[in-house]
């Protein structure tokens, strides 16, 4: 019999910047979902990718000084190394610079258009001259640009649109009739009440304010505006042309499920439906929304330095504790949290001292008490039918959990059945049995559970931490991996032989490697301040530089490179702080007269605010102080 086909999919992330943890979740729990899928024996369609063209893109490439085309490589392939890195097993990496995909968008808005779904109008919004941008009521900062901070207008610009309304009754009913559609059940009324029910505004798909973009094949002033772009790889990578339909095609579509963001899920559930139904294919089977992750209960910025990244964590922890931290922290559909110290508490509780502590401790049990055989015994205690009907339970639970999407809950019962585990050696005592032959035997007993809980923990873990899991059934000298196997308690053979126990995750000293993260987090605030785009002499107008003079500087127990300064500025004093620890001594600033940036935002360095900022050469090697000559007056302004 003929597998059952899944289908399932990411977002695709823009290439506009590497991508951070909030971003790589997304790719982490949908391959979660995938390997899930394939250990029940489906067919496993993953497809990601990324979304490369736009405005903001083209934007980025010019201030750097290359093509669109050069900066999206460059950030696609950063992506998809992340993506690698943490061991996920998409099928295909879409690219919407990809020829056939661009060819295939073209295609669909022609036909769009000459069916009369796509027609030509105005667009109406805020419009910045000097950007040459047009900015929606919401995107405007009190009322001005908010790139450059000037006042904006009213202006047109002639636009295609996608006829919304039109299809408003017919998704309204479609939804309603397949309440499986929009998950989570919260954000779906969100959907209808707030866009559905309120009345569709048709939706600007085109724009010829800027180049980088699918140009429309019938008037090539306009590039197609991302979102029939960007919602098309869904079906273009699977070999859709409009004009035929790939073998691929026809077996995989429609999706089984779209993982995507709560920010996003508008675009999915309504227009993409919109398209499909115009196109006149079938519309998905399930839409999933998660929520954002964030760090601190903070909204990840480059400008706060609190912006994490998958591949900087892996190198801490190891990508498979990253996958862990990522399902176990985010809820079914809610906004997670993720903070160094809940990082590093979940590594030494969870992944050390539960997991890593059972297996090591069984498998060396094994090992020492009979040469690494485990056999098959008759006897069954209380104690033992207490934990195979708890593990039968749990497993149960899994199951339920994976299947309903709610990932989180379905890690918890594995990290469940290792604490009910680890409680079964408490309760055993096999160092007490060991001592005597009667014991001996009931032992046997005590270690051939243990291996088959840690079996079935190693089958349930594959989804959400691969090599680790690999590294446990290698452990165990066990290959029972698929799902089916943990069914029903009792797989290991008789007289099967373990290998030798490995430290799956040695135990991180707390104190010390919170302070290591903080003081990465903080070099990056001021590498982060230190980097400059191209700005207008407007902008360098805003910037306040004045003559100040160093009254102390004190190091700050800690920080290697960071000193206390306390600075004149003739009018008042001030707190700075700064990286000069490494260049110059205290005698050597204090008394000197320095330029000083005075209007930049105030920023927390070592719980210390710093009001300013020195001016200085060099880099990491050499750094030297801007002095300011002795007889230029306190408060001077610098120009
Ligand atoms: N390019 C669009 C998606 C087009 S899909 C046809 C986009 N890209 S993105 O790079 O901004 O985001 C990629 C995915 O990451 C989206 O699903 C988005 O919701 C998700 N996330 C962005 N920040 C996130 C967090 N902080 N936490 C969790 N997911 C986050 O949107």
């Amino acid at each position: 019999m003929d597998k059952e086909k899944f289908y399932i999919t990411t977002a695709i992330a823009y290439t506009s910047k590497k991508p951070h943890i909030g971003n790589t979740y997304e790719i982490i729990l949908t391959d979660a979902i995938a390997r899930y899928n394939r250990l029940k024996g489906k067919d496993v369609y993953f497809l990601t990718g990324t979304d490369e063209h736009g405005q903001k893109i083209q934007e980025l490439a010019e201030n750097a000084g290359i093509t669109p085309k050069a900066y999206v490589d460059n950030i696609a392939g950063e992506i998809k190394n992340i993506w690698d890195l943490m061991d996920t097993t998409y099928d295909k990496f879409i690219r919407t610079t990809d020829d056939y995909h661009e060819n295939t968008v073209q295609k669909i808005f022609k036909k769009l258009y000459e069916q009369g779904d796509i027609y030509l109008g105005e667009y109406e919004g805020s419009y910045c001259t000097p950007c040459e941008s047009f900015f929606t009521e919401s995107q405007l900062v009190d009322g001005k640009c908010p790139d450059c901070g000037r006042e904006v207008k009213k202006a047109k610009e002639e636009a295609y649109f996608l006829k919304c309304s039109k299809y408003q009754d017919r998704l309204i009913e479609y939804i309603e009739s397949h309440p499986e559609f929009i998950e989570p059940e919260s954000r779906k009324k969100e959907i209808m009440n707030n866009f559905l029910k309120a009345g569709l505004q048709d939706l600007c798909v085109s724009r010829t304010s800027f180049t980088w973009g699918v140009p429309v094949s019938f008037n090539e002033k306009h590039v197609t505006y991302v979102w029939i772009d960007a919602l098309s790889n869904y079906i273009t990578a699977l070999g859709y042309t409009v004009d035929e339909k790939s073998e691929t095609y026809n077996k995989n579509w429609p999706a089984d499920l779209h993982v995507i963001g709560k920010d996003i899920l508008r675009f999915h559930a309504i227009y993409w439906p919109i398209i499909l139904m115009a196109l006149g294919e079938s519309l998905p089977k399930k839409i999933y929304a998660h929520g954002w992750m964030l760090f601190g209960n903070d909204k990840m910025s480059k400008s706060k330095g609190n912006v994490i990244y998958a591949d900087e964590l892996a190198k801490e922890f190891g990508t498979d504790a990253v996958r862990y931290f990522c399902l176990s922290e985010m809820p079914y559909s809610q906004d997670g949290n993720i903070t160094y110290e809940s990082v590093i508490n979940r590594y030494n509780t969870d992944l050390a001292n539960t997991l890593g502590n059972l297996v090591n401790r069984s498998v060396t049990m094994v090992n020492k008490y009979f040469d690494g055989n485990v056999y098959v015994t008759e006897e069954s205690e209380d104690v033992d039918n207490d934990l195979k009907g708890y593990i039968g339970e749990a497993v149960k639970l899994y199951k339920e959990k994976m299947d309903s999407l709610k990932v989180s809950e379905a890690v918890e019962q594995v990290m469940n059945i290792a604490r009910r585990s680890n409680k079964y050696i408490d309760e055993t005592t096999p160092w007490i049995l060991a001592k005597t032959e009667e014991g001996k035997e009931r032992l046997k007993t005590v270690l051939y559970n243990l291996v088959e809980a840690i079996r079935i923990i190693a089958v349930m873990l594959e989804p959400f931490m691969p090599t680790t899991s690999k590294s446990i059934m290698e452990q165990i000298n066990s290959s029972n991996s698929d799902l089916s196997s943990i069914e029903t308690f009792g797989k290991i053979e008789n007289n099967s032989k373990v290998g030798n126990a490995k430290v799956l995750f040695a135990r991180i000293d707390e104190k010390e490697k919170l302070e290591e993260l903080n003081k990465k987090m903080e070099e990056k605030v001021v590498e982060e301040a230190e980097k400059a785009p191209e700005i207008t002499i407007e902008e360098v107008e805003k910037v306040e530089m004045k003559v100040a003079q160093i009254l102390s500087a004190e190091k700050i127990e800690g920080a290697k490179k960071l000193y206390k300064l306390e600075v004149d500025l003739g009018t008042e004093k001030r707190t700075v702080v700064s990286g000069l620890v490494p260049y110059y001594k205290e005698e050597e600033l204090i008394g000197k007269k320095v330029a000083m940036i005075t209007n930049l935002k105030p920023a927390k360095l070592r719980g210390i605010e710093s009001n300013g900022m020195l001016l200085a050469a060099g880099d990491n090697d050499v750094v030297k102080v801007l002095f300011v000559d002795d007889s230029v007056p306190l408060g001077e302004g610098i120009h």
